[in-house]
């Protein structure tokens, strides 16, 4: 494996990404982390990231120096080849001019990382220092129009340090030049697969847990599935999972999860229905916000109460994913995190002292769906679009009723036929209706009506923190638009949603 070092980069993400592409497995970790912990860790490599901070600064940071001391190959990106330089004895300064953008890297050498790659080549930069005085043992592979150091290398002692960014798709052979570190550098095998990882987490759960007991929060979603499934095959009934159906669902979601997890899969799965009692607390409430707190409350409560029932009890299971983590560990862990955090759902039920069981939190998203279909989970499960937590309570503006539920339940149903229909819905990061809180006039046969309006949301997305609104086909709107307003009793008009994240959020609430 390799173990990435975070020094706070908008791009550790991507390192990581393109490691695990080219399956060797990895770890981001904190600066913090010791060189003994690191040579614990039995990496083949250590990559050092990119970091908005400059070295020279005073509370720059820093990792562990001893790691030169390891034997291991190093390869630095941009701040990380700073303070390769900074601790190994050469020098780092402002740069006269910042480089920001492409820019044509011309190599000195076609071996080591530059290894089969044309003695010109694309690449992507991003800084404002740059390195005046190389380390001893160090010489300058490759250069720019402005930086002269724009790669270095000690190919005695394996390590390398480049000022552009190999891991950004703008730089053309960047993955190229990540293989040659990973397979010629550092000798690593392209062996992970998600089966191996499958067979790892299984018994890494059985270790965990022995023959304790695991309860587990199902939303119907592929990663709350996902760990259902790898705990089940590492400890069979001694998970239960809970469902709450709190009545903010879409329609035949909790017979559908039933289907299929319980029925199919014999999972250990309890229904708990409480929708009375969400619906009852959502009376007369329109403050978005309001909402989601009473949900938020009233879901702890009842999966509290659930969750007392099961005796014997240590552990809680949770489908937390890696950018959940990487966001809250991260060295400049900035906006993001504080954005992110009430999607969260709310923290562990307090009565029990219960320890975390997190199978899949060294994943990214579409890593879990790859999980997924190789625990051979249900297709649906496995590309379901996300649902918020507090469903469609967020997406009937104004006040919930029965009533107002029943009408987007409906429309969502039709919506989704549609959307599936013509090949979109694992196109599509989301695709939803949004019942407005205002009415209009329209005619029917010869009648006069005023009745409702839907909002069509559909969005294309990698992560959610930035979406763009699909550029759906007009015929397939006008279908959607017909049945809908055909179909469903109680709406009239149909609108469709041409914002972007940002300025808009992705909900409406
Ligand atoms: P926004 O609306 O902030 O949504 O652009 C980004 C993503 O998060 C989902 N979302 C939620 N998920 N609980 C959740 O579990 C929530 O309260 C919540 N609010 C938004 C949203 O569907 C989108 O995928």
């Amino acid at each position: 494996m390799i173990v990435i070092i975070d020094f706070g980069s908008q791009f550790n993400q991507l390192i990581a990404r393109r490691v695990r592409e080219c399956r060797v497995y990895c770890h981001i970790e904190a600066p913090t982390i010791t060189a003994e912990q690191i040579q614990a860790l039995e990496p083949e490599g250590i990559i050092l990231s990119g970091g908005p901070a400059s070295i020279y600064e005073k509370n720059s940071p820093r990792v562990d120096s001893d790691i030169f001391n390891l034997g291991i190959p190093i390869l630095g990106i941009c701040y990380g080849t700073h303070f390769m330089v900074d601790s190994l004895g050469g020098k780092v300064k402002k740069a006269n001019k910042r480089e920001y953008g492409f820019a044509t890297l011309k190599t000195k050498t076609a071996k080591g990382l530059f290894a089969g790659i044309e003695k010109e080549t694309v690449t992507w930069m991003s800084h404002g220092d740059s390195i005046q005085s190389l380390p001893k043992g160090f010489t300058v592979t490759a250069s720019t129009d402005n930086t002269k150091v724009a790669a270095m290398a000690n190919t005695k002692k394996k390590f390398f340090g480049v000022q552009f960014h190999p891991e950004v798709a703008h730089t053309v052979k960047g993955t190229k030049i990540i293989r040659n570190f990973l397979f010629d550098i550092c000798g690593c095998k392209p062996s992970w697969t998600m089966k191996s990882f499958a067979g790892d987490a299984v018994d890494q759960i059985r270790r965990q847990v022995g023959d304790k007991k695991v309860i587990l929060g199902l939303s119907g979603g592929v990663d709350s599935s996902v760990t259902a499934l790898l705990i089940h095959q590492a400890i069979g009934k001694n998970l239960t999972c809970i469902f709450v159906d709190n009545g903010l669902l879409r329609k035949n979601e909790a017979t559908q999860l039933k289907e299929k997890l319980k029925n199919h899969l014999q999972i250990n799965i309890r229904f708990v229905r409480a929708s009375t009692r969400f619906i009852k607390a959502l009376h007369q409430v329109s403050d978005p916000e309001r909402k989601r707190k009473i949900i938020g409350k009233i879901f702890m409560e009842v999966f509290e109460s659930e969750a007392l029932k099961i005796k014997n009890a240590d552990f809680l299971a949770q489908g937390t994913l890696y950018p959940d983590i990487i966001e809250s560990q991260s060295a400049f862990g900035g906006p993001t995190s504080v954005i992110k955090s009430h999607h969260n759902v709310g923290g562990l039920p307090k009565k029990m002292k219960l320890k975390l069981v997190e199978p899949l939190k060294f994943l990214f998203k579409d890593e879990v769906r790859k999980l997924g279909k190789t625990l051979e989970l249900d297709d649906d499960l496995v590309w379901r679009q996300p649902f918020p937590g507090p469903g469609l309570a967020i997406r009937i503006i104004g006040e919930i009723t029965k009533k107002r539920l029943n009408i987007l339940r409906e429309v969502d149903a039709v919506l989704q036929e549609e959307i599936r229909a013509a090949g979109y819905y694992r196109k599509l990061w989301q695709s939803f209706a949004v019942l407005l809180p205002i009415k209009s006039v329209g005619i029917m046969g010869d009648g006069r009506t005023y009745e409702n309006i839907v909002a069509i949301r559909a969005v294309t997305s990698k992560d959610a923190m930035t979406a763009d609104w699909a550029k759906l086909p007009h015929k397939l709107l006008g279908i959607i638009s017909n049945r809908i307003i055909n179909e469903v009793r109680g709406v009239n008009r149909v609108v469709y949603d041409i914002s972007s994240k940002p300025p808009s959020t992705i909900e409406w609430e």
